[in-house]
């Protein structure tokens, strides 16, 4: 179908249907300009919250739409591709994430929104990469902590808080790639470039960052910032709004070790096309399915999120 035609239609099927789109800043630039939201993790789930909608369609991968469900479990939760999962979240299988809990029973479990249902059912509290050092700091300095699954984000976190969570192995497959000889060959180009980096990448990339945060948090920064060059070590579908918010500043993506494929990019966000939007909205399929049991344990660690957040403004 010609693009035109294909917005149009999204935008008629949407009003029709009171369906609201949200996406995460790694969708295609056609998707996020489409979008009712965009945003990051924390302000997805937000959104989904406290959306009038009767469907959401999920334009980010499946633990984004897991998350709505459990929100809104009344709603029907869509997602253009029911593939799009997350090498992060798929590096904590839950029947191994339950030994690791069991094995360390005075513990607060701590987990990154980036994981399955089923994991949070096991989880204290949520976290996402917005606000996971004020929750982690939410907690007395003595108390013992395990943190999952993102190593770099949970080593990040150590380092700047101080504390000695205990850390799950696990990584994305887009940011572990960010390679350090690559981003200071960058910098002997672009000399007065900012580095702005997102947690999850590796120790040593997030060394070099001038800032790291969040998907959002990068965004505000090259917004207030007045640099007028940036070297970005996240997915490279940010760049989109950056651009759109900062016409007149340079972004540059940070190459992956492997400059020969695209590996900043999601290979699973990037499975959302907007015929996909399309045909989910007409079809009303691929629909978001959790468990009710495992979504009534779920939802309690990702409403501590919310409420924690709310209370300090994030
Ligand atoms: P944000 O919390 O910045 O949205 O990050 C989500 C994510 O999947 C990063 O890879
Ligand atoms: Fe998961 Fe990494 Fe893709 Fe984010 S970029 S959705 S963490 S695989």
């Amino acid at each position: 179908m010609v693009m035109d035609n294909l917005v149009d239609k999204i935008k008629q099927l949407r009003e029709e249907k009171n369906a609201v789109i949200m996406a995460h800043y790694y969708q295609t630039s056609d998707i996020q300009d489409i979008a009712d939201y965009v945003g990051d993790s924390l302000a997805l789930a937000q959104q989904a919250a406290k959306t009038n909608a009767d469907i959401i369609v999920l334009c980010g991968v499946h633990f984004m739409g897991e998350t709505a469900k459990i929100l809104c479990p009344d709603k029907k939760v869509l997602i253009p591709d029911i593939n799009a999962g997350c090498s992060l979240a798929d590096s904590c299988p839950a029947d191994e994430f339950a030994k690791f809990v069991e094995a360390h029973p005075d513990h607060t479990v701590i987990s990154y929104v980036n994981t399955s249902a089923a994991v949070k059912a096991y989880t204290d509290v949520v976290v996402t990469s917005s606000n996971a050092k004020q929750i982690v700091e939410s907690f007395p300095p003595e108390e013992k902590i395990i943190f999952g699954p993102d190593h770099n984000l949970g080593n990040y976190i150590n380092s700047i808080t101080g504390r000695n969570m205990l850390l799950w192995d696990g990584a994305c497959h887009v940011h572990a790639k960010f390679s350090v000889e690559k981003i200071l060959e960058l910098k002997k180009i672009y000399p007065q470039a900012k580095i702005l980096a997102h947690p999850e990448c590796k120790g040593a990339v997030l060394k070099l960052a001038d800032f790291v945060g969040s998907t959002a948090a990068i965004l505000k920064y090259a917004r207030n910032n007045e640099s007028k060059e940036f070297i970005i070590a996240t997915e490279s579908g940010i760049l989109h709004k950056m651009q759109q918010a900062c016409p007149q500043k340079v972004f540059i993506p940070a190459p992956p070790e492997d400059s020969t494929c695209a590996c900043n990019e999601c290979n699973f966000m990037r499975l959302n096309t907007m015929e996909k939007l399309y045909q989910c909205l007409l079809n009303e399929t691929p629909e978001i399915h959790v468990d009710k049991k495992i979504a009534e344990k779920a939802i309690k660690p990702i409403q501590r999120m919310l409420e924690i957040s709310a209370k300090l403004g994030l």
